[in-house]
């Protein structure tokens, strides 16, 4: 099941398909289809070049602040389906 409740519009796509993170390898916040070659998967899961793991306050798996596993899932697999709107 999809724990995710996304409200993705077209502005927002555009900004998380268009930014890159040049702290995070060049990479696409978000590059659909790619979810591998996407700052917002890496960056949830450990640090990406000079930024630290996201949200700032998860340092290691199970930390009170990051993102739960499942939720992690669901977003690689909403990128790895082409990050629709
Ligand atoms: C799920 C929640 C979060 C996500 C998905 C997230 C995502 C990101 C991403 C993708 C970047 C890189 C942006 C870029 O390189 O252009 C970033 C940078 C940053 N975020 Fe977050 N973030 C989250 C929560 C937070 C929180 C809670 C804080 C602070 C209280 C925070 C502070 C920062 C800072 C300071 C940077 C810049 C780090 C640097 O490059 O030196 N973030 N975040």
């Amino acid at each position: 099941m999809n724990p995710l409740d996304l409200k993705v519009d077209e502005e927002l796509r555009t900004r998380l398909t268009s930014h890159v993170s040049r702290n995070c390898g060049d990479m696409l916040i978000v590059n659909p289809g790619k979810p591998e070659e996407s700052a917002l998967i890496k960056i949830l899961k450990e640090p990406c070049g000079t930024t630290p793991r996201m949200p700032i306050e998860c340092v290691n798996d199970g930390d009170a602040k990051c993102v739960p596993p499942d939720y992690i899932e669901a977003l690689t697999q909403w990128i790895a389906d082409g990050a629709l709107e």
